[in-house]
């Protein structure tokens, strides 16, 4: 069973159970930069009176780092510097439910563990890490972890595999069409013919599971078309095109929960320099790289109180309809002239966490990483009541041959 830590404490005189959460960022992805941001905003906003925080930076190569300096931005200035003086560490399930990080390559004295954690905290964006990677990896070595499950993050991160959950949920999304490398490749003319008869310019092309804007670009005509299939067959195998939406006011809102309990934020209006929004607009406003949490933006959004109201619902809609755990951020496309909004995508592991989205709810951003803690543990103590497996062996009683697994 998970530690009863945090549920388990209050301010009259209970004692609390310390809970040692492991922050996993870094990974082999495209927004690698991003969640090293997001993720040491995180560990200086953690609670230290509740929670032993171990920072674990996964380098763009898989090898994982702990060590002093793996928690502080200003070591990610030289990062080859930075591992030569960290402690490469490898994970191993102890007792179920919590995770050593053992030194590697091993050492003969000194003790083999770095630390063992009780809980895994993914602070990751992108593909090969937020899109059900890494937390297919800490279910796999037992260890409850923070946010969106396997498929709940799997589906998230592929925009066509999400608007399909989300047309079968009655939830307002673009109509798109999803086209890879190969027969692009193998047939420009044909590939344009298709996108041509279902809509008409300018288009938007997008890879199909990335984010950050990464591989982006709108389309005038069918030459720009082809440029941006190009660019963004460069990122990403699969691709998505879409109409653009006129007027375009974009929307913004993190939902918290889990199952059938789940809030909805502020709502944010992003401010874009340019057509998209673009890498830069998200994490370089003023020349700063402070990650989400310094992009330009309205907060809150300029909406009436019934425009406001629809985007939370819609916002929690999504955020049920995909299975989501934690908090997630829902980004939406409004056409201004005709006040039509449709859902555009979900962020399973949103920049900064989306902690700005909260504070204006009175929800700061201690608190609101106290309650994905105690989230998932709640999840991790509803799924420790699932079987996992049968008592009788029927490996016990086998012969061998062909025969017998054929059976069942
Ligand atoms: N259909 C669309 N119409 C107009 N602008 C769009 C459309 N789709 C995306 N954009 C612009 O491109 C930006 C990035 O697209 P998005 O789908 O949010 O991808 P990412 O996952 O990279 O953030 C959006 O924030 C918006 O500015
Ligand atoms: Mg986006």
């Amino acid at each position: 069973m998970p530690p009863a830590a945090v549920t388990k404490g209050n301010d009259k005189g209970m004692i609390y159970m310390r809970v040692t959460v492991g922050v996993f960022f870094g990974g082999r992805s495209v927004e690698h930069e991003v969640s090293v941001i997001s993720a040491i905003q995180a560990v200086n906003a953690f609670d230290k009176s509740k929670y032993d925080v171990v920072p674990v930076y996964c380098a763009k190569d898989d090898h994982l780092y702990a060590g002093t300096d793996i928690g502080k931005i200003e070591a990610y200035k030289d990062i080859p510097a930075l591992l030569s003086r960290s402690q490469r560490v490898i994970c191993a399930p102890l007792e179920k439910g919590r995770l050593a990080l053992v030194k590697y390559p091993p050492k003969l004295l000194g003790g083999a563990v770095y630390a063992s954690i009780d809980l895994a905290f993914p602070i990751v964006h992108g593909a090969n890490v937020e899109d059900g990677t890494i937390q297919g990896f800490f279910n796999y070595m037992s260890v409850p972890f923070v946010g969106c499950d396997v498929t709940a993050s799997a589906v998230s991160m592929d925009k066509y595999v999400t608007k399909a959950v989300l047309r079968f949920n009655d939830i307002p999304v673009l109509d798109c069409v999803r086209l890879s490398a190969k027969p692009f490749y193998s047939g420009e003319d044909e590939a344009v013919r298709r996108v041509e008869n279902a809509f008409s310019y300018p288009m938007i092309v997008k890879p199909v599971n990335l984010g950050s804007s990464i591989g982006i670009k709108k389309a005038y005509s069918a030459v720009e078309l082809v440029g941006a299939f190009e660019y963004a067959f460069q990122f990403a195998g699969t691709v998505i095109v879409e109409r653009a939406v006129e007027n375009l006011r974009e929307l913004n809102c993190a939902v918290l929960g889990y199952g059938d309990s789940a809030e909805a934020s502020e709502c944010e209006e992003p401010i874009s320099g340019d057509a998209i929004l673009s890498y830069s607009d998200k994490y370089m406003s003023g020349g700063k790289s402070k990650g989400m949490s310094a992009s330009k933006r309205k907060l809150p959004a300029d909406l009436p109180p019934e425009t406001r109201a629809k985007v939370r619902e819609l916002a929690v809609r999504t955020f049920t309809a995909l299975g989501c755990c934690g908090v997630s951020r829902i980004d939406m496309l409004m056409d201004a002239a005709s006040g039509e909004i449709w859902v555009n995508e979900i962020n399973p592991i949103p920049g900064s966490l989306s902690f700005y989205l909260w504070e204006p709810l009175g929800v700061s951003y201690a608190r609101l990483i106290d309650k994905l803690i105690e989230l998932s543990f709640t999840r991790e103590r509803e799924n420790a009541e699932f079987a996992s497996s049968f008592d009788t062996n029927i490996l016990e009683n086998f012969s061998g041959g062909m025969k017998g697994p054929k059976q069942r």
